[in-house]
């Protein structure tokens, strides 16, 4: 029996509260804990507010997207006394441990609680960028790819009717695991990803010449964190939050003012922002979520302490949080010559 915390840190996600449920089912049924959710990530710990959890106060929740917790990105070591004041209420509120489920900067601000004696801690890996490296998938990704496919298979539609360009513009600060997994089920004729700076004009010339061969509708995929390559497109730096959290967005309207202007054919973008992020999880993230939150409890009762649960080879595991924090997990160089080899043109090719 033990008493632990649970938060929910960063952007929300679909399958946070699917986590929670899962491990006060577990941690109440099977090891006899007592659960306490602190409210709005590390704003609950440092102010004092929080509430217990337990399987009727769940219930319900498995399908709900958000957070029933609520969440922020604020950082105990940024808030004037914020530490102190953190480690004051764990101990008032008598933690064993707390279960932190958050994105790469709240793992951070785990690890470093863990390091620095504030609470033992168990991250979860969450995020719909899936940028988490040591895990093969976030929860909370599958559910973004088919809201994103989704609008793809739409836009397919209305782009054919008029002999358009679409431009989709998708999260992915970072890297682009969302924009990757859309353009290839959604059968884009091009992706364009952080990790890859694109010459527009290639871009440009990809659309040029499917409209030529007699084929439309083009749809280019854009993730939010793409960049042109140097001297191919001025884009300006975005502005920065009081969390130090760039504001992104907007490439896909610069990329697709371009196309237009270099090809003639008529281009629209679309945005598709939070709904990636909103409403239920899909039936696999729902999983997902269940089996992290499952194996989070478990590791507080079985040595997990400092890790973070993951998935490998489709089960669940985990990895210490050192081997985490301070690293971004790129698209695999194999799921990007898939994609590479099914676009209209491969984009290294001009
Ligand atoms: O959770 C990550 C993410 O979805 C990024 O892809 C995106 O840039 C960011 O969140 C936007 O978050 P917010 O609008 O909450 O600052």
């Amino acid at each position: 029996m033990a008493r632990v915390g649970v938060l929910t840190s960063g952007g929300d996600c679909p399958g946070l509260n699917a986590v929670i449920r899962a491990l006060v089912r577990r941690g109440e049924r099977h090891w006899g804990d007592e659960l306490i959710g602190f409210h709005d990530g590390w704003v609950g710990v440092i102010e004092g507010r929080h509430q217990p959890l337990d399987v009727e106060v769940m219930r319900g929740f498995l399908t709900r997207g958000g957070t029933m917790l609520g969440t922020s990105r604020v950082h105990p070591w940024l808030t004037e006394d914020g530490a102190e004041r953190a480690r004051a209420t764990l101990a008032e509120v008598d933690v064993d441990a707390l279960v932190v489920i958050g994105g790469e900067g709240s793992l951070a601000i785990a690890y470093r609680a863990q390091v620095e004696g504030l609470v033992p801690v168990v991250g979860v890996p969450k995020t719909i960028d899936n940028d988490i490296p040591c895990t093969d998938q976030t929860f909370g990704f599958d559910t973004a790819v088919s809201v994103a496919t989704e609008a793809i298979d739409r836009l397919h539609t209305t782009a054919e009717s008029h002999d358009r360009v679409m431009v989709v513009e998708v999260m992915g600060r970072h890297v682009g695991h969302i924009a990757t997994w859309a353009g290839i089920a959604g059968g884009a004729t091009v992706t364009l990803v952080p990790e890859h700076p694109f010459e527009i004009e290639a871009v440009a010339e990809i659309v040029r010449r499917r409209h030529e061969r007699g084929r439309f509708a083009s749809i280019v995929v854009v993730a939010e964190g793409a960049r042109p390559a140097p001297g191919s497109l001025e884009f300006p730096e975005p502005e920065v939050d009081r969390f130090g959290h760039k504001r992104l967005g907007g490439i896909g309207s610069a990329v697709a003012v371009e196309i237009e202007r270099r090809t003639g054919y008529e281009t629209r973008v679309t945005v598709l922002g939070h709904v990636q992020r909103g409403g239920s999880p899909t039936a696999y993230d729902r999983v997902l979520s269940s089996r992290y939150g499952t194996a989070a409890i478990d590791a507080v009762h079985e040595g997990g302490l400092g890790d973070m649960v993951a998935l490998k080879g489709g089960l669940i595991s985990r990895v210490p949080l050192a081997d985490v924090v301070g690293r971004i997990k790129p698209v695999h160089e194999q799921v990007w010559d898939t994609a590479n080899s099914l676009f209209e043109a491969p984009l290294g090719q001009f």
